[in-house]
């Protein structure tokens, strides 16, 4: 299996301008000696909308090998959608990556598996890769189990997706999120691997094999290794511990 890792750096709410220019400085600064794991590891950073031109602008212009990404987008593409910011907008500032379905936006802003896949289309629409976010809540696994939930998510997130559809899926259990109290790495497999054949099943084999499946929940620099052995799982949604420079460095610099 030949998935390049995928860290990625979901700021939230967080970081003002002035902020995510010292955040990005540092960070450069902490993986400064280490260019070859730019080979080895894809890293990519979400800050909120305001920072994003900034964060470009600081990655070009010093050549960091960081992708960005945005934490949300529109489920349309231009029009009177006041505060709403299309992938057009997105393609424009270098986003590579959009985070989509995070359990945030399903919780706090009603965003149905139905709005999900919408948005999932948008982003393919503009050339903007989906991360797109399934999880079960504290409650729902104890009634349904950990995989029930996300892989009904995920197959309507995938609905309309064709075969070549470039995606990536992040596996978060919300009782993880934010909680400190991260799954165990079996736990993560389980899930991730089901997510994968969930792939296999809607948009084929090839798909499933080249699809990064994520993990996603309290990952810190003390646990990502003992995530990244496992077999189905590709790379981290990181929230918390991608806020200090010191700390998404460890976490970059995983060892097997
Ligand atoms: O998008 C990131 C996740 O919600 C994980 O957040 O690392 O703070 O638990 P966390």
């Amino acid at each position: 299996v030949s998935r390049k890792p995928l860290i990625a750096g979901n700021w939230k709410m967080n970081l003002d301008h002035l902020q995510s220019v010292a955040l990005v400085q540092k960070l450069h600064w902490a993986l400064k000696d280490a260019k070859h794991e730019s080979d080895t590891v894809e890293v990519a950073l979400f800050p909120p909308f305001t920072d994003l031109r900034t964060v470009q602008t600081l990655v070009d212009a010093d050549k960091i090998p960081f992708a960005l990404g945005a934490q949300d987008i529109s489920a349309h593409d231009s029009g009177a959608y006041t505060g709403e910011i299309s992938g057009a907008f997105l393609a424009k500032l270098d986003c590579s990556y959009v985070i989509i379905g995070h359990s945030e936006r399903r919780e706090h802003h009603n965003e149905t598996d139905e709005v999900v896949a919408s948005k999932v289309q948008a982003a393919l629409r503009h050339g903007v890769v989906p991360v797109i976010c399934v999880g079960e809540t504290a409650e729902d696994l104890e009634k349904f189990g950990a995989s029930a939930v996300p892989v009904g998510q995920l197959k309507i997130a995938l609905e309309n997706v064709p075969a070549t559809g470039d995606i990536v899926v992040a596996y978060e259990p919300v009782w993880a999120i934010g909680s400190g109290q991260a799954a165990t790495p079996e736990q993560a497999q389980d899930v991730c691997a089901t997510l994968r054949s969930v792939v296999a099943e809607t948009l084929g084999a090839d798909a499933a094999e080249r699809t990064r499946v994520l993990y996603g929940g309290s990952v810190k620099s003390n646990n990502i290794a003992s995530f990244m052995r496992e077999p189905d799982v590709d790379g981290a949604l990181v929230g918390g511990g991608s806020l200090v420079a010191d700390e998404f460095a460890a976490i970059i610099r995983f060892q097997k």
